[in-house]
C-alpha cells in the first residue's frame, strides 16, 4: 500500500532534497547527453572523445569552493561510472565537495506519432533496475526531461504522454531511494506571447500533478525543474525580471502544492545575466517552496568559452564558473545586485 509505503520513502529521501534544497545553493546540471556534450564541445573546436568529455567535466567538479553554492550536480551516465583525469571517482569528489550526485535517467525524446510533430521520451523500460544501480553507484536524486512544444500545439496527446511518462518515473525513482527531478521542459522556442506561455504551463502542471498524484507518489519527497513563464525567444516583445517573476509566481501558486520541497528552474537558452535576474526577482518575498536553479547552459556558458580546451586556461574557466554558481546564490537568497 502507498500509505504504509510512504514513512519508508520519507526517511530514505528526506536528507536528499533537504541537502538539495538548502538556502544559497541551486543544482549544476552537467548530465548532457553525448549527443548535446559535442555539440557544446564542438563549439570550442574540440573533438567528441570520451577524453574530452573527462576533461570538461573534471573541470566542472574540482571547482574550488563549489559546494559553497552548488548542493546538487545532475551527472549523465558516463560520468556517474567515471573518474576525473587525477583518477578519483567523480562521485566521491562531488561528495567531498558536499554536493549530491544525481543522475538523468530518461533516454531522451522520439517522435509521438499521431501527433502535430511532437516528442515523447523514452526510458521506462528498465527503469526500475537502472536507478537502483545508480543508488548503488552513489547517485541520490534523478532526473527526468520531457518536453512541450508550443508552436506545434502542443496537443493533449502530447501533454497528457509527458505528464504520464513523468509521473511513472516518479514513483519508480522514489521506489529505488532516489529522489525524482520532475521536468517538463516547455521550449522557448517560438513567436508566442507570455500570456500563451502561462496558459500552457497551467495545463500541463495541472496534468502532471494529477497523474503524479493517481501513481502515489510522494509529494514530500519530489522536486520539481519547471521552464520559468516567459515570451516565445521570437515573440517581439521581450519580458522583464518582474514581469516573469509575476507571471512564473503566479503559476506555481496556482499549480504546486506547498509539500513540494524545492522548485529548481531550468535556464532553457536564457542567457546567463537574465537567468539570475530572472530567479532573484522571485525571491523577494517568502515562498512556500524553495525557489532556486537547476541550470546548465546559464552556468557553463562563459567557462566552458573561457577553457577552450585547453589545460593552461582550467584554473580561469573554474573562477568563471564560480562566479556564476556565486551569483545564482544570490539570486536564490533574493540579494543579487549586478
Ligand atoms: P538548461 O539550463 O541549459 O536549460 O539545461 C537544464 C537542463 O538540465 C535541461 O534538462
Amino acid at each position: 500500500s502507498p500509505f504504509l509505503l510512504a514513512p519508508m520513502l520519507m526517511s530514505l529521501s528526506r536528507l536528499r532534497y533537504k541537502t538539495v534544497a538548502s538556502p544559497g545553493r541551486g543544482i549544476l546540471a552537467m548530465d548532457e547527453s553525448n549527443a548535446t556534450c559535442g555539440k557544446r564541445l564542438a563549439s570550442i573546436g574540440l573533438e567528441n572523445t570520451e577524453a574530452n568529455r573527462q576533461a570538461y567535466r573534471t573541470l566542472l567538479v574540482t571547482a574550488p569552493g563549489l559546494g559553497q553554492y552548488i548542493s546538487g550536480a545532475i551527472l549523465f551516465e558516463e560520468t556517474l561510472y567515471q573518474s576525473t583525469t587525477d583518477g578519483k571517482k567523480m562521485v566521491d569528489v562531488l561528495i567531498e565537495q558536499n554536493i549530491v550526485p544525481g543522475i538523468k535517467v530518461d533516454k531522451g525524446l522520439v517522435p509521438l506519432p499521431g501527433s502535430n510533430n511532437e516528442s515523447w521520451c523514452q526510458g521506462l523500460d528498465g527503469l526500475a533496475s537502472r536507478t537502483a544501480a545508480y543508488y548503488q553507484q552513489g547517485a541520490r536524486f534523478a532526473k527526468w526531461r520531457t518536453v512541450v512544444s508550443i508552436p506545434n500545439g502542443p496537443s493533449a496527446l502530447a501533454v497528457k504522454e509527458a505528464a504520464w511518462g513523468l509521473a511513472r518515473y516518479a514513483a519508480i525513482s522514489q521506489d529505488n531511494g532516489l529522489v525524482p527531478i520532475v521536468e517538463p521542459e516547455i521550449l522557448l522556442d517560438g513567436e508566442h506571447g507570455i500570456d500563451r506561455t502561462f496558459e500552457v504551463a497551467l495545463k500541463v502542471w495541472a496534468e502532471v500533478f494529477y497523474y503524479l498524484a493517481e501513481n502515489n507518489a510522494l509529494f514530500e519527497g519530489i522536486l520539481l525543474k519547471p521552464s520559468m513563464v516567459t515570451p516565445g525567444a521570437e515573440c517581439k516583445d521581450k519580458a522583464t525580471p518582474q514581469q516573469v517573476s509575476d507571471y512564473t509566481l503566479k503559476l506555481l501558486k496556482r499549480r504546486i502544492p506547498p509539500a513540494i520541497p524545492g522548485i529548481m528552474f531550468l535556464s532553457g537558452g536564457q542567457s546567463e545575466v537574465e537567468a539570475t535576474l530572472n530567479l532573484n526577482a522571485m525571491n523577494q518575498g517568502p515562498n512556500p517552496w524553495h525557489v532556486s536553479f537547476s541550470y546548465a547552459r546559464a552556468l557553463q556558458n562563459t567557462c566552458l568559452k573561457t577553457w577552450a580546451g585547453r589545460p593552461e586556461n582550467v584554473k580561469a574557466a573554474q573562477e568563471v564558473l564560480l562566479v556564476r554558481a556565486k551569483a545564482n546564490s544570490l539570486a536564490q537568497l533574493g540579494k543579487y545586485t549586478g
